[in-house]
C-alpha cells in the first residue's frame, strides 16, 4: 500500500479488517517488522487518539516514530505553486515535504479543512502535495474531507459487535454542536459503510446533506425518529453544512441522542469518534451506559493503524 487516504486506496477492505482484528489478538507478532524504519507524524491540528494510537501501532511494529506539530513548531508553509515568497510564509511545501521524506520511511499527516472555501478544501491540495513531494507512503491522519483511520477502526468495532448472522442497520445521526465542524468523519464513515454489508441510513436536519459522492447506497432522511427504528448501531456526529459551506444552520434542538430515543432501536450500540461534547452531542446517560462503544472505537484505532502501517512496510 502506497497511500491510505480513502477507502478507495484499499484493494480488499474485508481482508484489511480481518488483518487488523488478527493484530489486535497478536499485537507483537510483527515487532521486528519495522526495525530501523521511521514513521513521521505531522500534525497541523490537535489530536489525542490519532497521535497516541498511531504511535503505539508503530511501536508495536518496532518502528521509530518522530512527531512534529508543524503548525506550532515548523516554519510557516507556502503551498502556492510559483509564489513569490516575500510575505509571511517561510518555507515552500516542495522543500518541507521532500525533506521530511528524506528522514521518514512513512509519513502521516493531519490537516483539517479551513471551512471557508469548499472547492479549496475538497481539492485536498495539501494532502496531494505531501504525496507528490515527499515521495514516501502517506497515511492520512484526517484530511480536509476524510478520516480513514477512524473509519477503519469503526468498521472493526462494528464487525466485533454485529448481531450474529444479521445484516445490521447502521444509522449515522447528526448531532448538535456549538461551532462549525468539518464533514470529514461523516463523509468517511458513510463512504466506508458503503463498502460494508450493512443497511446505512443517514439522518440530519435540512441543509446538512453530505456530498453525494460519499453517500451512495444510503437512505437519507430528516426524520431522526424514523431513522432510529430497529437500528443496531447509531453513529453520532456533528458536521457543518456542505451546501451552505461550513455554516451552522441550526442549534439542533431535539437532535441529541438520549436513552428515550434509543428505545426505538434494536438496543443499538452507540458510536462516536471522540472527542465528544457531553450533553450537547450525546447525553451522559448514553456515554456512561452499557450501549456505548466509544472506548472500544478508540482502542481499535491502534489496530487499524497497525494494519495500515504493516501493509505499507510490506510494500517498501
Ligand atoms: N477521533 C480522533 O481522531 O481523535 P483525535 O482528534 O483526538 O485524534
Amino acid at each position: 500500500m502506497k497511500k491510505f487516504t480513502a477507502v478507495q486506496d484499499v484493494a480488499n477492505v474485508d481482508a484489511l479488517v480481518q488483518e487488523a482484528l488478527y493484530l489486535k489478538s497478536n499485537p507483537f507478532k510483527y515487532k521486528h517488522f519495522g526495525e530501523n524504519k521511521t514513521l513521521g507524524l505531522i500534525f497541523l491540528n490537535p489530536s489525542l487518539r490519532t497521535r497516541l494510537s498511531t504511535q503505539k501501532a508503530a511501536i508495536n511494529l518496532g518502528m521509530n516514530v518522530i512527531v512534529m506539530n508543524l503548525d506550532k513548531e515548523g516554519w510557516a508553509l507556502e503551498t502556492q505553486e510559483g509564489a513569490i515568497m516575500n510575505g509571511s510564509t517561510v518555507e515552500h511545501i516542495k522543500e518541507a515535504a521532500a525533506v521530511m521524506g528524506e528522514y521518514c520511511d512513512i509519513i502521516g499527516i493531519r490537516s483539517f479543512p479551513k471551512l471557508q472555501n469548499r472547492e479549496e478544501d475538497y481539492s485536498e491540495e495539501l494532502l496531494q502535495q505531501f504525496i507528490d513531494f515527499s515521495k514516501t507512503p502517506i497515511v492520512s491522519l484526517e484530511s480536509a474531507t476524510r478520516h480513514p483511520l477512524q473509519s477503519l477502526a469503526d468498521m472493526l468495532t462494528i464487525t466485533e459487535n454485529v448481531p450474529a448472522g444479521k445484516k445490521p442497520k447502521v444509522v449515522l445521526s447528526w448531532a448538535p454542536h456549538i461551532k462549525p465542524i468539518p464533514q470529514c468523519v461523516a463523509n468517511s464513515f458513510a463512504e466506508w459503510m458503503g463498502q460494508a454489508d450493512v443497511e446505512l441510513v443517514i439522518t440530519h436536519p435540512e441543509g446538512y446533506e453530505l456530498a453525494e459522492e460519499f453517500t451512495k447506497g444510503a437512505t437519507i432522511t430528516t426524520n431522526q425518529q424514523e431513522a432510529l427504528e430497529g437500528a443496531d448501531f447509531v453513529y453520532v456526529k456533528n458536521w457543518s453544512s456542505y451546501t451552505q459551506y461550513g455554516q451552522v444552520l441550526t442549534a439542533g434542538e431535539g437532535w441529541m441522542l438520549t436513552e428515550e430515543k434509543l428505545q426505538a432501536t434494536n438496543s443499538a450500540k452507540v458510536m462516536h469518534c471522540l472527542p465528544v461534547r457531553r450533553n450537547v452531542e450525546l447525553s451522559d446517560e448514553i456515554l456512561d451506559g452499557p450501549n456505548s462503544l466509544v472506548l472500544a472505537q478508540a482502542n481499535n484505532r491502534t489496530y487499524a493503524a497497525q494494519a495500515v502501517l504493516k501493509r505499507m512496510l510490506e510494500a517498501l
